[in-house]
């Protein structure tokens, strides 16, 4: 089966480009891009007015099975992530039982199979069982097709066995995903230490709890002479001491979360559980700085942290929920309301931060248009306008902060392997 792709505003990243023309997809491969492509036999998807780009890639999400399946499960994690214009999403290993060995690796390529939406790929853990003690198997995490690993959700604590986990890992092939946290200094706090954590009285947690691993991590890393990844980077400190890393030559790359850049300490106000996230919503300036940021290349990706938790869960005092909030199906509307809006990125700039540096990153095919490529394709109106509402949430939970925004920008279309799985905005069936 052949799909045209007419009339798009093409922006591929990967090839610098951002053209009008069309795309022909022919047995699950890009055959052609170009003003003059045409095949009068294909199916039409006519995209006047839209922008078609790779298939946005999920670097972070929790997708909770096995262990945890009430919250989210594999299939329901993976249409939301279509929903939301991914056709690859990377599964932190914090499940129960944890990502760690290659028979877990090989259940979740079996379930993301079965579920024939997004692609979907392990991170295993940096240590056995999540414990923080001894290093994975990691040679055999890369064998089963793990990209990365991490113990997201917790930090490393030792630096010895950071150290040691970077030296393995970049032996491996796999990329370090570090969740950076000094519990010792965050102690039980819930929120960003500031001026709103004293008036709402609230515990705070200093933004230094996150950027001292941020310097130690990038010190690791060039001790061990690896590349790490920073997740859901969150203060503007870190964004500095990742900066001159960089600058240093540290092969130091980043992400930031929507949510950390969408929203800030003081919204905490309304006491409401969904706004709690680890790291916490910070301060109006750490927002500027994550902007700032993300347009001069500090932060190369932006990954949803999408983490999902139960009603009930949630309705507990503030400091007793977890932590954490759903992300997949707002993450490229708030993006581009944020950042293209705001005028920090361009389509092409924002496209690059969902796409095509997460796949360079984990060393992941995909994230382009070339001709030959497999074809995951998102097709985004930029013009759309529509509200975030309860009822068409796709994952199983719905801890979500934006329930009943405006939302600007949205997925209507999106091509996985080369076949249509979302159409005008709705999931079809497998
Ligand atoms: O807010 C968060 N939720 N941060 C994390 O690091 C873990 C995540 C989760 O698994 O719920
Ligand atoms: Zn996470």
């Amino acid at each position: 089966m052949r799909i045209l792709i007419k009339n798009a505003r093409i922006v591929d990243p990967s090839q610098g480009i951002d053209i009008k023309g069309n795309i022909l997809i022919d047995r699950g491969r890009i055959a052609g891009i170009g003003e003059t492509v045409k095949d009068k036999d294909a199916e039409i998807i006519d995209a006047k007015g839209k922008i078609t780009a790779p298939g946005l890639v999920d670097m972070h999400a929790h997708l909770r099975e096995p262990g945890r399946e009430e919250q989210e499960t594999i299939e329901s994690g993976l249409r939301a992530a279509v929903a939301g214009g991914f056709t690859t999403v990377c599964a932190m290993p914090n499940t129960s039982p944890p990502c760690d060995c290659q028979a877990q690796v090989k259940f979740l390529y079996e379930k993301a199979r079965e579920a024939r939406t997004a692609n979907l790929l392990p991170i295993g853990t940096i240590t056995r069982g999540r414990q923080g003690k001894e290093i994975s198997e990691m040679l055999e995490l890369k064998e089963a097709g793990c990209v990365a690993v991490s113990d997201d959700g917790d930090p490393v604590e030792s630096s010895m066995l950071m150290r040691k986990a970077l030296e393995y890992a970049s032996m491996a092939g796999l990329v370090v995903i570090s969740h950076c946290e000094d519990r010792s200094l965050g102690g039980d706090g819930v929120m960003h230490e500031g001026y709103w954590s004293t008036v709402l009285g609230l515990a705070p947690v200093p933004a230094e709890a996150e950027s001292i691993m941020v310097d130690r991590d990038t010190q690791l890393a060039e001790l061990a002479g690896a590349s790490i990844h920073i997740a859901h980077v969150s203060t503007g400190k870190s964004i500095e001491i990742i900066r001159n890393a960089k600058k240093k030559g540290i092969r130091v790359t980043a992400e930031a979360a929507p949510h950390h850049f969408t929203l800030k300490d003081e919204d905490l106000r309304t006491y409401d559980t969904n706004l709690k996230v680890n790291p916490p919503l910070c301060s109006a300036e750490d927002i500027e700085a994550l902007k700032k940021g993300l347009k001069d290349g500090t932060i190369d990706a932006i990954a949803t942290d999408h983490a999902p938790h139960l009603e009930n869960e949630k309705e507990k005092e503030f400091d007793y929920a977890p932590s954490g909030m759903i992300g997949l199906e707002t993450a490229l509307s708030l993006s581009a309301m944020e950042l293209v809006e705001k005028g920090y990125l361009d389509w092409p700039g924002l496209i690059k931060k969902m796409s095509t540096n997460p796949c360079q990153i984990l060393g992941y095919e995909r994230g382009t248009l070339k001709q030959g490529a497999v074809a995951d394709i998102v097709i985004i109106d930029p013009e759309k306008e529509w509200v975030y509402e309860k009822k068409q949430i796709k994952s199983l939970s719905s801890n979500s902060p934006f329930i009943g925004r405006k939302m600007k920008a949205g997925v209507t279309d999106v091509i996985v392997g080369g076949r249509v799985v979302v159409r005008e905005g709705a999931i079809l069936d497998a």
